[in-house]
C-alpha cells in the first residue's frame, strides 16, 4: 500500500546549486530557500560545510545559514563530510546535519577523498559532537545502484553502508542514485537489500533523473513503503564529482505525482514554482521540471 503522507526534503539550494559554474549571489540563494519555506516544504537542505576548494559554490556557507529566514517546523539541514565542517555549522545555527558516504570506493575517493571505511570512522567523529550537540544526523549513501568509475553497484554493498550509518545512529538513511543510471528494476532489488537492515520507515530516496527513470523509481519505493523523497526545484543540479549526472528528479513533478496519487505533501504546487521560476530566472536556467514546462494547468 501507498503511503498516506509523503515527507519532501527539498535539496535544491544544496545539490541543485552546488553544481552551478558561475557563483550564485548569496542574496538569492537566500530568497529562494525563504521562497521554499513559504510554499510549505518541511525539509530544506540548505547550503553545505565543505571545503570551497573543492566545491567553490558553496563557499557562502555561513552567510547563507546567517541570511535565511528559518520559518517554524521546518528544518534546514546542512551536509558535514568532517568533524570540521560539523563545528563550522553549528556555530552558524545549523539545527541539523548530514553525513555522506558512498557504496562505491572510487566515487568516495573522488568526492571525499577518503576510502568508505575511512568515511564511516570520519563519520563517528561527527556522530559523537552531534549526540552531545542533540543535533539529528541524517544519512546519505551515493552510488546506490551505480557508479561513475566502478559501474554497477551491488545491492549487498549498499545494505552494509545503510547499515552502518543507521547503526551510528542515524535517523534517516537516504539512498542516492548519484548519477540517475537506476530503473524499476534495479532499484527494486537494491531496495529490497536494503530492507532487509534498515527500517523502511528510516528510508529515503534521492533520484537525479539523468536517464529519466527517476519517477518511476520513486513510486517503486512508495510501492515498498518508504515515505521520504528527497527532490530539487526546478530539477536543478548534479554532483561536480559525478561527470554528466543531471539535476535531481524535480520537486514540483514529485509533488504533482504525488497529490495526483492522493498522497498529501502540505506543499503549495503554485507557491514552489514560483520559487522554482525565480531561481531559473536568476541563473539564466531553464526549469528541468515538465510540470513548471506545461501550459495547460490542470
Ligand atoms: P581533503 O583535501 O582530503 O581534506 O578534503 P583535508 O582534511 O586534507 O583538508 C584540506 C583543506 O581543506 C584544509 O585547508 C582544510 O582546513 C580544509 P588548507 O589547509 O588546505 O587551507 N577543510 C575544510 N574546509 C571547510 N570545510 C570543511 C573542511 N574540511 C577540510 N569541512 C573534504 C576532504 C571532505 C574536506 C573534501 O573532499 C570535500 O570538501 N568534499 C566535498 C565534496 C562535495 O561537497 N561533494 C558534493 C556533495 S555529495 C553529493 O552531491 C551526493 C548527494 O547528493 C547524494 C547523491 O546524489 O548520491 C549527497
Ligand atoms: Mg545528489
Amino acid at each position: 500500500a501507498l503511503p498516506q503522507t509523503v515527507k519532501i526534503v527539498e535539496v535544491g539550494p544544496r545539490d541543485g546549486l552546488q553544481n552551478e559554474k558561475t557563483i550564485v549571489p548569496t542574496e538569492a540563494k537566500i530568497n529562494l530557500i525563504n521562497m521554499l519555506s513559504e510554499s510549505g516544504l518541511p525539509v530544506i537542505e540548505a547550503t553545505s560545510f565543505v571545503s570551497p576548494k573543492w566545491v567553490p559554490q558553496m563557499a557562502d556557507q555561513v552567510e547563507v545559514m546567517k541570511g535565511i529566514r528559518k520559518k517554524p517546523g521546518v528544518s534546514y539541514p546542512v551536509l558535514t563530510p568532517n568533524l570540521k565542517g560539523f563545528q563550522a555549522a553549528v556555530s552558524a545555527g545549523a539545527s541539523e546535519v548530514a553525513i555522506f558516504g558512498a557504496a562505491s570506493e572510487l566515487f568516495s575517493k573522488k568526492n571525499i577523498n577518503c576510502s568508505v571505511e575511512e568515511s564511516l570512522q570520519r563519520f563517528e567523529e561527527v556522530m559523537k559532537a552531534a549526540k552531545e550537540a542533540a543535533v539529528p544526523v541524517r544519512g546519505y549513501v551515493s552510488c546506490v545502484v551505480g557508479c561513475p568509475y566502478e559501474g554497477q553497484v551491488a545491492p549487498e554493498k549498499v545494505a552494509h553502508v545503510a547499515k552502518r550509518l543507521y547503526s551510528m545512529g542515524c535517523y534517516e538513511i537516504s539512498l542516492g542514485d548519484t548519477i540517475g543510471v537506476g530503473t524499476p528494476g534495479s532499484m527494486t532489488k537494491m531496495l529490497e537489500a536494503v530492507t532487509k537492515e534498515v527500517p523502511v520507515s528510516a528510508l529515503a530516496v534521492h533520484c537525479h533523473d539523468t536517464y529519466g527513470q527517476a519517477l518511476a523509481n520513486i513510486l517503486i519505493a512508495l510501492q515498498m513503503g518508504i515515505s521520504v523523497v528527497d527532490s530539487s526545484v526546478a530539477g536543478l543540479g548534479g554532483c561536480p564529482y559525478a561527470q554528466g549526472a543531471s539535476g535531481n528528479v524535480a520537486t514540483e513533478d514529485v509533488v504533482y505525482m504525488l497529490h495526483g496519487l492522493g498522497i498529501e505533501t502540505g506543499v503549495d504546487l503554485s507557491k514552489l514554482m514560483d520559487a522554482g521560476a525565480f531561481i531559473c530566472r536568476t541563473i539564466n536556467r531553464k526549469t528541468s521540471s515538465k510540470v513548471a514546462q506545461a501550459t495547460c494547468k490542470l
